[in-house]
């Protein structure tokens, strides 16, 4: 994402500034804007990303220097260079509350004002960099394929987008753990929302292990028959079954050496629990209709949308497989937990998806970015990966992605959810039944939202009866199921 770089400089009406104008656009090739007032000048700010503003006092003293003081809190990313009518505008605390970064004095020397421009812009660069490259837990090293050059040669391009973004504690935690857990042999397990980056977890620990050049395989197991679950991960001998027309190998063969990721473990049955507890006590398989038993060496990493545990207190999972398979246990903070992630995933995404399609985007507005910023995404990370991806297919080659481009879903769906975003529940109404029952409906209107409106799964997390949460529903006058799931 080559961006070209927005400066807007706010003038006193009737000053000629045509000649630093000429100089910034077109010796620097950026974008230079104009404006004569601070309103004009947030106007602009609100529609196109903006990286820098030149400001001096327009009506009153200091007034620019003011302005900017503001900018720092409305817009902390854009740099800001104040122009000094004289030296006196620079006495007093306001110089030190704008935090500019760099002050000039009139008259303006053109070509200073050019060199004082380059390098805010550098320096933010710099910083924007730093804080997203040191936030990044890349899924394939340059390392890896050291001794193969074959490979290294025709790694295709795309690798570069292969890695996990974030600036959140939450994440860093989680990719800290990751990145100990990734060299040890123990088991894995993953929990999380869908669409908050568990396969994507897998991979960075996969290829951040020694088993790195052997297989990673990967088996959902929601949706999966006892016998087609056995087949596929412990093979069949021909004639097994009706239907198993030839020998299968079974994905922990295929994988021996390798890492099996196995998701959607929640939804194995209970038979399906203790083969899967003996493979992993005794590292054996017997394919079905064989006898024999045959040994492989995979490390298992498992990844479950529900919470294991509470499937353990309620009997539905295994306690001693839940042991087993949690040599290291992860939970993946849904993105309404960490929005602090969204703009340099938005800023990831704009850039991966505008390489994909060959265009070239300018960047991303600061509007979309506080507009994705409130969103609630119940699809976490995928639906806000496939909201920018939408953006950057309508956005027109070299421009910015800015509301326009929006999906008026996500729009009307930012504001509705805005109230509900609060995670703490607050009772209302006076007596207790009243209060009671609020927060009953917030706790149903919550946990529908987290399932996607998904009823079985409702119900199952809040230990109801299906009957009793549809009872909820029409009680509650709760509505929102449009059934379109994410994936
Ligand atoms: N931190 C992240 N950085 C970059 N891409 C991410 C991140 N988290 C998720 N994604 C992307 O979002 C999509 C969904 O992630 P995925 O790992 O499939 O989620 P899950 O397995 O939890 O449902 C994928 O396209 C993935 O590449
Ligand atoms: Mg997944």
């Amino acid at each position: 994402m080559e961006a070209s770089k927005t400066v807007v400089i706010l003038v006193k009406p009737g000053v000629d500034w045509a000649s630093a104008h000429r100089l910034l656009s077109e010796k620097y090739a950026y974008r230079v804007l104009l404006v004569s007032s601070a309103k004009d000048a947030l106007a602009t700010m609100a529609n196109i990303h903006v990286d820098l503003v030149v400001a001096e006092d327009v009506e009153s003293d200091k007034d620019g220097l003011n302005f900017l003081a503001g900018l720092r809190v409305s817009n902390p990313d854009v740099m800001r260079v104040y122009v000094a009518d004289t030296p006196e505008c620079l006495s007093g605390t306001e110089l030190v509350q704008a935090a500019i970064y760099q002050f000039l004095l009139k008259p303006v020397n053109e070509a200073q004002l050019g060199l004082v421009v380059e390098r805010a812009l550098e320096t933010r660069e710099l910083a924007r960099r730093h804080r997203l490259l040191s936030r990044e837990f890349k899924i394939s090293g340059d390392t890896l394929d050291f001794n193969d050059r074959k490979s290294k040669i025709f790694r295709p391009e795309s690798q570069r987008f292969e890695k996990l973004v974030y600036i959140s504690e939450q994440m860093a935690e989680v990719c800290d753990l990751a990145r100990q857990a990734a060299p040890t042999e123990l088991p894995i397990l993953i929990q999380g929302e869908t669409g908050t980056g568990k396969e994507l977890l897998v991979r960075a620990i996969h290829y951040n292990s020694l088993r790195r050049t052997s297989p990673l395989m990967m088996q959902n197991c929601g949706g999966m028959s006892d016998e087609l679950l056995q087949s596929e991960l412990f093979g069949h001998k021909r004639g097994a079954f009706t239907g198993a027309i030839s020998d299968r190998l079974g994905l922990f063969r295929a994988a021996d050496g390798g890492t099996v990721f196995l998701d959607e473990i929640s939804e194995v049955s209970p038979s399906f629990q203790v083969s899967l507890l003996r493979f992993l006590q005794e590292g054996e398989v017997k394919p079905l209709g064989s006898d024999k038993v045959l040994h492989c060496n995979v490390r298992i990493v498992a990844a479950s949308n529900r919470p294991i545990k509470d499937l353990v207190a309620r009997g539905l999972f295994r306690q001693d497989l839940y042991y087993r398979l949690k040599g290291f246990e992860f939970m993946v903070p849904p993105l309404r937990d960490r929005p602090v992630d969204i703009e340099p995933l938005t800023e990831f995404f704009a850039a991966k998806h505008a390489d994909a399609m060959g265009k070239k985007i300018l960047g991303v507005s600061a509007k979309v970015i506080e507009k994705l910023a409130n969103g609630d995404f119940p699809g976490n990370v995928r639906e806000l990966e496939n909201e920018v991806r939408r953006m950057v297919a309508l956005a027109k080659d070299g421009e910015y992605l800015t509301t326009r481009n929006m999906s008026a879903a996500l729009l009307a769906a930012t504001q509705r959810a805005a109230p509900e975003q609060e995670r703490g529940y607050l009772p209302e109404g006076v007596t207790l039944k009243d209060q009671v029952e609020s927060l009953e409906r917030q706790i149903v209107a919550q946990a529908l939202m987290r399932n996607r409106w998904n009823q079985s799964r409702t119900a199952s997390d809040l230990g109801l009866s299906r009957v009793g949460l549809a009872n909820k529903i029409k009680r509650y006058a709760l509505a929102g199921g449009d059934g379109n799931a994410i994936d």
